[in-house]
């Protein structure tokens, strides 16, 4: 992308996975290791615009002139990206949202008892269709993992969802996606597609950008 190519944008970025408690020692979560969001966020600022990264539980350093809001549950994910859309113009949804949470947190540790067990769980907000449906104009960009018919499911959720653009990746293919430093995606909008080739997660994240300052609204 251009230097400054989101000079004076704000972009507000979920990454990582989110951690649903059962009880106070016990959550239900998924490997996302965060790193393409992380990516996300430094490319966002290295093209000039005001980032923030909406983070579940990761082991990766932030980059630098990004600010950092950690959550942990999807709950808290949504809280914190609702109350920074006033200060948005662009949300990129990258974390590995748990798409359901237990029905009930137990104040005190589960105890073992007889051989089955069984949980109730409730499905959790969508963070990315809220923000999109919501009444402020941001230009939002979700991601969609897929092992099957990759495009044509992310047009699907594109559509579904309300975002004006959709990064799909087959994470049925070896070494990439998932906890892998590279990552193969093809970018979607309403009006056309990219295939970006396999690269680094860097690599593949400035590109990212690049499409997002070049589609958002002027
Ligand atoms: O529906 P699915 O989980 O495949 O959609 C993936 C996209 O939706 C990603 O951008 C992810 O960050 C976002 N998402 C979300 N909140 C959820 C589930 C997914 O923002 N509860």
């Amino acid at each position: 992308f251009e230097t400054g190519a989101l000079q004076g944008k704000r972009v507000v970025i979920t990454a990582g996975p989110t951690r649903e408690a059962l009880d106070p020692v016990r959550y239900i979560s998924n490997h996302s290791s965060g790193k393409m969001g992380y990516a996300l966020a430094e490319a966002a600022a290295a093209a000039g615009a005001r980032t923030t990264l909406v983070s579940g539980p990761v082991n990766i350093t932030p980059p630098e002139r990004v600010e950092v809001v950690n959550v942990t549950s999807a709950r808290d994910m949504l809280d914190a990206c609702e109350s920074r859309l006033e200060e948005c113009d662009i949300f990129i949804a990258c974390a590995a949202v748990a798409d359901y949470r237990p029905a009930d947190v137990q104040e005190q540790k589960i105890k073992k008892g007889p051989d089955d067990m069984s949980l109730t769980l409730v499905k959790n907000p969508d963070i990315v269709a809220s923000i999109a449906a919501s009444e402020h104009a941001v230009f939002t960009v979700g991601f969609a993992a897929e092992t099957q018919q990759v495009l044509e499911y992310a047009r699907g959720k594109l559509e579904r969802k309300g975002l004006d653009m959709i990064v799909a990746n087959d994470v049925s293919s070896q070494g990439i996606g998932f906890n892998s430093d590279e990552n193969e995606v093809t970018v979607l909008w309403p009006g056309g597609e990219v295939a970006m080739p396999r690269a680094r997660k860097s690599t593949v994240a400035a590109g990212i950008i690049a499409q997002i300052a070049m589609r958002q609204d002027p």
